[in-house]
């Protein structure tokens, strides 16, 4: 395949998204995006703020007002924020932010205006390729066992991984599910250079 490729890559938490992404990203040359960085932004200015995720308005107004550079770095208004958005904290408010119909409809804009800017990428989430990217050259869910996935997510907790997904997966607007036409991957099985290999090998 010749010129600009998209790729959106979904999965739960601790399901190898981040590590292939990066993988995959180099070895095409192409950016990467990592829209979960700028729902957990969002859940980080609210609790700097003192604002109750279920203030649907403040949190929305959060969500349209944060100035965010979301790359190698995360910032928030001027702030590096990249190691206190993956503390517990912000995991534990994070999915009712994500649920906030309002915080969705700024953050898909935002993820297809990079997308736009970019000339494709790859971009990781819970809805890029059955809401933000539906037209991606390839779609990928990756999974892996929750024991596999509660190792790499050992610093959250189990229990927090768990209640995180179910939170993710039941909720109304957009949740995490197999997107039509998506190809599963099992990242327990596979080391992720022979997934980068065999992905490369799909476009
Ligand atoms: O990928 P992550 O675990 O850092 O994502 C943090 C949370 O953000 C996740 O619990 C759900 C939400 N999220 C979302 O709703 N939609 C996305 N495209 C990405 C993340």
């Amino acid at each position: 395949m010749s010129g600009p490729v998209t790729i959106a890559i979904d999965g739960p938490a601790g399901s190898g998204k981040s590590t292939l992404s990066r993988a995959l990203a180099a070895r095409l040359g192409v950016g990467r995006l990592d829209t979960g960085a700028m729902y957990r932004s969002v859940a980080w200015a609210v609790l700097q703020r003192g604002i109750d995720t279920a203030e649907l308005d403040a949190v929305a107004e959060v969500a349209r007002t944060l100035d965010l550079e979301v790359g190698d770095r995360v910032t928030a208004d001027g702030t590096d924020i990249t190691e206190a958005i993956r503390g517990p904290e912000v995991s534990a408010a994070v999915s009712p932010v994500a649920a906030n119909p309002a915080v969705r409809a700024v953050m898909v804009a935002r993820q297809r205006a990079w997308v736009a800017e970019h000339g494709g990428g790859v971009v990781e989430g819970r809805d890029i390729g059955s809401v933000v990217l539906p037209d991606a050259d390839l779609k990928l869910y990756l999974t892996a066992s929750p024991e596999v996935r509660a190792a790499r997510r050992s610093e959250e907790g189990a229990e927090a991984v768990a209640r995180r997904d179910r939170l993710d997966s039941t909720r109304a607007l957009s949740p995490l599910e197999v997107p039509d036409g998506a190809r599963v991957i099992d990242t327990g099985a596979l080391g992720v250079d022979e997934i980068v290999e065999e992905v490369v090998a799909w476009l």
